[in-house]
């Protein structure tokens, strides 16, 4: 695709892609919107879906508000765990059922939303949790139809969970993280309050912008959807379907907002501007990455989520005292390695990133793009005061044989990879992130 700058697609390859998305509506206030906008989808009996912390803060009473002078029926489920696992989502699944709802709306992070996504499913469709599991770990079922209206609104500037179609969580019995991902999961619409990102601690700040950069720079690196081959039928092309000029446009957009806001984000909590810029940057990373997919380091990061039963890290800042490393951080900690890594699959791409971040890369050479965009990272890394590498979340040699175990069982990341890894390879990724600097 000559006029984009992607290449062409080769033989068996797909030569289109497909833009999909919630319909976003962004802005200070527009949670008050939320009653009127379910009602609007036919709903009339809803489940409001939320935590114990973000059910308590005020802006959840101002929701409550607007779905009960809609007229809706209102059944509140408060009881979402950050990181949620498989026994977690069905018990929101098992309240949405029993409840008789038909609309749901999601109020808190991508723990939040990404239960709300579970509860619909698996109560507007009944199957065990393992039914729609992404294979290997489960049998990868298709969502049979539609699910019921639901409406995202997050309350951090990270996951980007409101528009997109994946719904993560630590399957138990594996220790491991895992996914379903499926188009039918987006939510019909996301409701994007600034105003609700007043009150979010620094530490939630750091890790969810964390998060948002690591969806800009692996959806921009991304396999190219050209170099995918072609689903059959093609429309049945999958979300993860490579970097495209879509998703470029998206991520070009965010890294420049990591740039200029992140650090301010997490240093002011009365840095309203900055605070809101990355509430934006994460949507438009979310739309990139719903629409090209990540790659290594969220693969890697759901390996290192899943050791924290034995490295027993608990993360300084975090409202919670469970052992866990959150989202962002663990998907960070192995990023510089894999651009040294991934660079010489399109150098220019990575350099291109690199300057996105504020690099100077005028006199840099190709054959340099890796290393230049890596210390971009551990830039900003350290001036936010990121764990150094996996071994400042506890991991030491002894897991790197369960991190590259965990890590293969990722396929959907791992295809959207730029380059093929092995165990070898990911053996050497893991061993090189154990410590950034
Ligand atoms: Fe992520």
């Amino acid at each position: 695709m000559l006029c984009c700058q992607f290449p062409e697609a080769l033989e068996g390859c797909d030569g289109a892609f497909t833009i999909e998305s919630s319909r976003v509506t962004f802005g200070r206030g527009c949670l008050l919107e939320a009653g009127p906008r379910l009602r609007a989808l036919g709903c009339n009996r809803v489940a409001l879906i939320t935590d114990r912390f973000v059910g308590n803060l005020p802006f959840a009473e101002r929701v409550l508000t607007s779905l009960k002078a809609a007229g809706l029926d209102v059944v509140r489920f408060d009881e979402v765990e950050i990181e949620p696992t498989d026994c977690s989502l069905e018990l929101a699944a098992r309240f949405a059922w029993e409840s008789k709802v038909n609309g749901f709306l999601s109020l808190g992070g991508g723990s939040v939303i990404d239960t709300c996504k579970a509860a619909n499913l698996l109560s507007s469709y009944p199957a065990a949790l393992e039914y729609y599991v992404n294979a290997p770990v489960g049998h990868g079922h298709a969502v049979p139809g539609p699910l019921k209206p639901h409406i995202a609104c997050p309350t951090t500037s990270g996951t980007g969970s409101e528009v997109t179609g994946i719904a993560v969580f630590d399957h138990t019995r594996l220790h491991a993280k895992t996914a379903i991902a499926a188009k039918e999961l987006r939510p019909t619409e996301a409701l994007i309050d600034p105003d609700v990102t007043a009150s979010l601690p620094a530490a939630v700040v750091v890790a969810s912008g964390l998060d948002v950069l690591c969806h800009a720079v692996e959806s921009f690196t991304a396999r190219p959807f050209s170099r995918r081959l072609r689903a059959s039928p093609a429309f049945a092309r999958p979300m993860s379907q490579g970097a495209n000029p879509w998703s470029d446009i998206g991520c070009k957009e965010a890294l420049g907002l990591c740039r200029d806001y992140l650090v301010r984000a997490a240093s002011d909590p009365t840095d309203a501007e900055a605070r809101e810029a990355m509430l934006w940057a994460a949507t438009l990373a979310g739309i990139a990455f719903g629409n090209a997919g990540v790659h290594l380091p969220h693969a890697m990061a759901y390996a290192i989520a899943g050791i924290a039963h034995e490295t027993h890290y608990k993360p300084p800042g975090y409202p919670t005292t469970h052992a866990f490393v959150p989202h962002g951080v663990s998907v960070v900690l192995s990023a510089p390695a894999v651009v040294r890594r991934t660079a010489s699959a399109d150098p220019a791409r990575h350099l291109k990133v690199a300057e996105l971040l504020g690099a100077d890369v005028r006199s840099v050479k190709l054959e340099d793009a890796g290393e230049v965009l890596a210390q971009r990272l551990i830039s900003l890394m350290r001036r936010l005061a990121t764990p150094n590498g996996t071994a400042g979340v506890g991991a030491t040699d002894v897991h790197l044989p369960s991190l590259v175990t965990g890590t293969l069982a990722q396929t959907r990341l791992l295809a959207n990879a730029p380059i093929v890894v092995d165990e070898g390879e990911l053996s050497t990724l893991f061993n090189a992130g154990l410590s950034c600097w």
